[in-house]
């Protein structure tokens, strides 16, 4: 099967400075692949470079490339101007915004919001239709069609949530990406929120990038999961080899942060320090004052290599056959 997005060398650039470094994946149609990493660690500038939104004042270079079923030539979306993303973006390649359920216009009616998305998209649809679309959408995210008639502010966290997610299926896009979609939300809605996402994808076949600093949630929604630090990608592999055989030292720690159930009380020790100013980065792996394991060869920048079929980690102790318990004490040669 063709790899519906394909993203290589992604470099998205402040003042001369990257935020986002050599990212690169791809993604199989029905597809979905989790983006992992702590906070400031590049995953929404990740998503807004996907989709040519990036702010003011940053830039960005790499081959995007999106190829909708059916297509013979691959959308090269780093190529393309403004103009040529207005007729990609939401039609082909959607985003659900961080905080997303916030974003809506208040002053305007569910119905109207998600009309104006169908209409700018697909000129030819007739009222009669685009009524009907609304109401289908509306259902596919678990809403009745009567919430239409209301204002954002009449809706709870939830279905405004909800509303973000039909917004960006309105024009059947291939590619979803979801920033963070549960993070705002309490448990249950969270639970009944990815198990939409996860029928979305199973019977619209969508591929989906669904962004989370929360391990817990990509673990049980995705296929794939590339853990990011420092804008880079630090390990990528299938979601169960990265869980049951992490090869990078910053994903073992983040597993060894998750909660087990039933296992002993009190919370994993932090990780110490914290993510590298992207201003000031420090010499060689970004990870390295941090990683109890560092030595002398960690003032190289690792690569990511490939350490199994579908495995790749940037360390260059990997593959890591044991973890063995280093005492924060002794952190490394750059303490
Ligand atoms: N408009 C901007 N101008 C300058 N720097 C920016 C801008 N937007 C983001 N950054 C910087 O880029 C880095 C990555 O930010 P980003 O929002 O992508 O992180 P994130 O992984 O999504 O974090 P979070 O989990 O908190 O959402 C941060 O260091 C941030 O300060
Ligand atoms: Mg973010």
């Amino acid at each position: 099967m063709k790899n519906v997005l394909e993203v290589e060398g992604l470099r998205v650039e402040y003042r001369g400075r990257s935020i986002v470094d050599g990212v690169g994946f791809s993604l199989k149609p029905g597809e979905s692949l989790g983006l992992a990493g702590e906070s400031g660690c590049g995953k929404t500038t990740t998503a807004l470079a996907l989709m040519k939104l990036l702010p003011d004042g940053l830039s960005q270079k790499g081959s995007i490339e999106l190829t909708p079923e059916g297509a013979e030539e691959p959308i090269r979306i780093g190529k393309r101007t403004e103009a040529g993303m207005q007729v990609v973006r939401w039609r082909h390649i959607s985003l659900v915004f961080q905080g997303a359920m916030n974003s809506l216009d208040p002053v305007k009616k569910i119905d109207l919001q998600i009309d104006e998305v169908i209409r700018l998209h697909e000129k030819g649809c007739s009222s009669k239709e685009v009524k009907e679309r609304i109401a289908d959408l509306l259902t596919t995210v678990g809403l009745t069609p009567k919430l239409g008639s209301r204002y954002p502010h009449q809706l709870s966290g939830g279905q405004r949530q909800r509303v973000m997610i039909a917004l960006a299926l309105a024009c059947r896009p291939s590619v979803v990406i979801a920033d963070e979609p549960t993070t705002a939300l309490d448990v249950v809605m969270q639970a009944q929120v990815l198990e939409l996402l996860e029928q979305l994808r199973r019977d619209l076949g969508l591929a989906m990038i669904l962004i989370s600093h929360d391990l817990a949630v990509l673990v049980e929604t995705c296929d794939r999961i590339a853990v990011m630090y420092a804008g880079r990608i630090v390990e990528t592999g299938t979601i169960e080899d990265v869980f049951t055989n992490p090869q990078h030292p910053y994903t073992k720690r983040l597993l060894d942060s998750l909660p087990v159930i039933g296992g002993t009380r009190g919370l994993a020790p932090p990780i110490p320090g914290g993510p590298p100013d992207p201003g000031n980065p420090p010499e060689g792996c970004a990870f390295g004052p941090r990683c109890p394991y560092a030595t002398e060869r960690c003032l190289t920048v690792p690569e990511l290599r490939e350490v199994g079929s579908g495995h790749a980690a940037a360390c260059h102790f990997s593959p890591w056959s044991s973890w063995p318990e280093v005492e924060a004490a002794g952190l490394g040669v750059r303490k």
